[in-house]
C-alpha cells in the first residue's frame, strides 16, 4: 500500500519547508477541518438525525434557513472561538461579526464561511458543502469591528471548501497550489489524495441556470447562445451543461476536469450585483481557482482585487477553464464600449 499523507502531516511539512503556514494558521485549518467532521457526520446521518427542514428562522439576507444552516454554524463557531487562533469569525448565517469571546485568547487571523453551501440540495440528498476563507487581522487594536474584514481576496491568508457528497473531500490553499483531501472515515482522518490539482485552461462544459436565460444581460447571453449552437456555431465544437445549483459540487467539478461557472447579474433584482456573496463564497473560490492555474472575474475585474463595501456584499461570478473565463470578461468590455459609444447605461459593471 502507498504511503498515505495525513491533513495533519501536509501541514507540518508545508510549514517547515515551504515556510507557507505559520502554527496559528496550522491550527486554525485544523480546526476548521475537523468542524467539517462533524458537520459531515450530521448531514450523512439526515432524517435519522432529524437535521431536514427548515429552521423556521430567516437570515440577514432574507433567506429562509434549514435546520443544518444552523447546525453547521454552531459547529464552526464553537470549534473555532476557543483555540486563541481568531480574532472573529463572520458567517453568510449570522447578521454581524463574532468577536472570540473575551474568556478567550485572541489570535491574528480572522474566519468567514458559508456553513452550508447549496441548502435546497439539503432535503433532496445531493451533493452540499462549506466554504471558508482566512484573513489576517490587520490592526493591533483587540476590538474587531466589521472594517477589519473589508479586505479584498488577494489578501486571503488560506481559503478551502468541504464536500459532501458520495465522497467527502476537503479542498485547500495556503497560496501555494491547491490540495485535495478524502475523508477516511474509518479512521475519521483527511488523506491526501491529490496535490497540485490543475484545471485545464480550454473546456467544453458549462455551468449556469438556464432558467434565468431571459433576465441575462447581452454579454452572457451572447456567450452562453455560441455555445449552445455548438460544431455549428462559432465555438465550432458541441458544449455540456451540468448545473447541481451546490457551488461546492459545480466548482469541484471544474476542479476536477474543468469547465465554466457563471452566476452573473440579471434582470429579476436590477440593484443586486449578483446572487451569490463576495466573502463567504467568491472569494474563497476564486483564490482555489486561481491557484488551480483557472480564472475569476465578475464580468469586469479580477474578483480578488474587489474591495468589500460591506461583510454580505454580493457579487456576479465567472470562473473556471481560464480561456472561456478570458472570453466571457471579453464579451463585457465589448458590450461596454458598445453601450458607451451609444451613451447607454450599463447593467451593473461594479462587483
Ligand atoms: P446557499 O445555499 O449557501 O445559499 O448557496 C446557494 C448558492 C450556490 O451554492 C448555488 O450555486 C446557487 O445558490 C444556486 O442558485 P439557484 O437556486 O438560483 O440555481
Ligand atoms: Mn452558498
Ligand atoms: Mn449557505
Amino acid at each position: 500500500m502507498s504511503k498515505r499523507i495525513s491533513l495533519t502531516q501536509y501541514l507540518v511539512e508545508q510549514q517547515r519547508h515551504q515556510g507557507n503556514i505559520p502554527g496559528q494558521l496550522r491550527l486554525l485549518i485544523e480546526v476548521v477541518a475537523r468542524a467539517c467532521k462533524t458537520i459531515a457526520i450530521s448531514v450523512n446521518k439526515g432524517a435519522l438525525g432529524e437535521v431536514l427542514g427548515t429552521a423556521g428562522s430567516e437570515n440577514v439576507q432574507g433567506e429562509v434557513q434549514k435546520k443544518l444552516d444552523i447546525i453547521s454554524n454552531e459547529v464552526l463557531i464553537e470549534a473555532n472561538q476557543w483555540g486563541g487562533h481568531l480574532a472573529a469569525m463572520a458567517s453568510e448565517e449570522m447578521d454581524s461579526i463574532h468577536p472570540v469571546p473575551d474568556r478567550y485568547p485572541q489570535g491574528e487571523y480572522l474566519l468567514l464561511f458559508d456553513p452550508l453551501d447549496g441548502s435546497s440540495n439539503i432535503d433532496v440528498n445531493v451533493s452540499i458543502g462549506t466554504i471558508f476563507s482566512v484573513l489576517r487581522k490587520l490592526s493591533d487594536h483587540e476590538n474587531i469591528t466589521e472594517r477589519d474584514f473589508l479586505q479584498p481576496g488577494s489578501r486571503q491568508a488560506a481559503a478551502g471548501y468541504c464536500v459532501y457528497g458520495p465522497q467527502t473531500s476537503l479542498v485547500l490553499t495556503v497560496g501555494n497550489g491547491v490540495a485535495m483531501f478524502t475523508l477516511d472515515r474509518e479512521m475519521g482522518s483527511w488523506v491526501l489524495t491529490q496535490e497540485q490539482v490543475q484545471i485545464p485552461a480550454d473546456t467544453k462544459e458549462f455551468a449556469i441556470n438556464m432558467s434565468n436565460m431571459r433576465h441575462w444581460a447581452p454579454p452572457v447571453k451572447r456567450y452562453i447562445d455560441e455555445c449552445l449552437a455548438g460544431k455549428e456555431g462559432p465555438r465550432g465544437k458541441d458544449f455540456n451543461m451540468r448545473w447541481v445549483a451546490s457551488m461546492v459540487a459545480d466548482v469541484h467539478r471544474i476542479l476536477t476536469r474543468g469547465g465554466v461557472f457563471l452566476y452573473p447579474w440579471d434582470k429579476r433584482e436590477p440593484d443586486k450585483p449578483g446572487k451569490l456573496r463576495l466573502m463567504y463564497e467568491a472569494n474563497p473560490m476564486a483564490f482555489i481557482v486561481e491557484q488551480a492555474g483557472g480564472a475569476a472575474t465578475n464580468g469586469h475585474q479580477r474578483i480578488m482585487e474587489l474591495q468589500p463595501g460591506k461583510l454580505h456584499e454580493r457579487v456576479s461570478v465567472v470562473l473556471g477553464s481560464k480561456n472561456e473565463v478570458e472570453r466571457v470578461t471579453g464579451y463585457h468590455a465589448q458590450g461596454h464600449e458598445q453601450s458607451h459609444a451609444q451613451g447607454q447605461a450599463q447593467p451593473q459593471a461594479a462587483g
